[in-house]
């Protein structure tokens, strides 16, 4: 039974050899490259545990090959393996650079070839089965988006609304992405809450409300202690909390409420007025942002956060990115 599969990069035929004895009697699928520009077709095509890689090839040489795999969103996560010379330390260096995860030297021993090879698969699958998480947990939010006819293309629109808002306040690139994934997860928590609640189109009951306060808490839940969520999880939770205290789950107040968390809120109600609803059409952007102000005015949101929005929706860029997203075929 195969463990795994690597690509092996190398212009000597007799080195491909090598190493496909090695890693083919360890139990791995090996795919075989003589240049650099091969290799990398082979690793968007057949997207292995590990990659070896010599360093001198004609063509795309094995720092390019690297560098090629590891700024491809796809690839990155693919570790890379670089052959190098015994005393080449300036390569070590550039392959450092190019992002190699590890070296071996030639001549090349069996064992440790092996050894490199089966530990990186393991960390491969670890990394593996964190972005699949995030994807069950990212097919969830799709799957409560889908229930609600009424909310058809809200997480996109979200994900894209508040990652330009971060964007537009000058936020560190970790929390931009935050406020993407954000956009997408923030209702996650939905999936448990039933139809007849969430749909419900009358007036919700006292004890209906409260089911539907609990997505919050749900949420948080789901996320977990995914290290990848870790700025997202908060945003799940505190996103229906108001700087005044009245909102929910915690009642948090001011700064106690994550400034993420507060972001999205803004946005969220954004969404929500300018979508058609059961019980009334899409506001224009001035009634939406009317209708935010007082809302800001009441003490629920930040009020130089809600300037900064409407300077953002004067600009125009949220309507260009959402038409941007309606005109890609099959992104609704
Ligand atoms: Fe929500």
């Amino acid at each position: 039974m195969k463990t795994g599969t690597v690509v092996v990069a190398d212009d000597l035929q007799p080195n491909i050899d090598l190493l496909r004895r090695i890693l083919t009697s360890d139990g791995y699928a090996v795919h075989a490259a003589t240049d650099g520009a091969e290799a990398l077709a082979l690793t968007l095509k057949e997207s292995p545990d590990v990659v070896v890689t010599d360093v001198m090839m004609p063509g795309m040489t094995g720092f390019e090959l690297c560098r090629h795999i590891k700024e491809n969103k796809a690839t990155r996560l693919i570790p890379v393996v670089m052959v190098t010379g015994l005393a080449h330390t300036r390569e070590r260096i550039e392959g450092i650079n190019a992002g190699a995860d590890d070296f071996l030297t030639k001549p090349i021993n069996a064992q440790e070839l092996q050894a490199r090879v089966r530990s990186l698969v393991r960390l491969k699958r670890f990394t593996d089965e964190l972005d699949s998480a995030e994807s069950v947990i990212l097919s969830l939010a799709l799957t409560v988006e889908a229930r609600d006819p009424y909310t058809g293309g809200h997480c996109a629109r979200m994900a894209s609304y508040a990652s330009l808002f971060g964007e537009a306040l000058g936020l560190p690139e970790d929390e931009v992405a935050a406020l993407s994934r954000g956009g997408y997860l923030h209702d996650v928590g939905k999936v448990g809450v039933p139809d007849a609640v969430l749909l419900k189109p009358g007036r919700l009951t006292e004890d209906e409300f409260a089911l539907i306060r609990q997505h919050t808490i749900i949420g948080d839940r789901l996320c977990g202690d995914l290290k990848l969520l870790r700025l997202v999880k908060p945003i799940v939770r505190s996103h229906h909390e108001r700087l005044d205290g009245t909102g929910y789950p915690d009642g948090l107040r001011g700064d106690a409420i994550p400034l993420l968390a507060q972001i999205m809120a803004i946005v969220d109600v954004y969404d929500a007025l300018t979508t058609d609803r059961p019980y009334r059409a899409a506001l224009t952007v001035e009634a939406s942002l009317a209708e935010l102000e007082g809302e800001v005015r009441r003490g629920w949101y930040r009020s130089d956060l809600f300037d900064e929005f409407v300077k953002l929706c004067h600009s125009g860029q949220l309507r260009d990115r959402t038409r941007r997203r309606s005109d890609t075929p099959g992104d609704s």
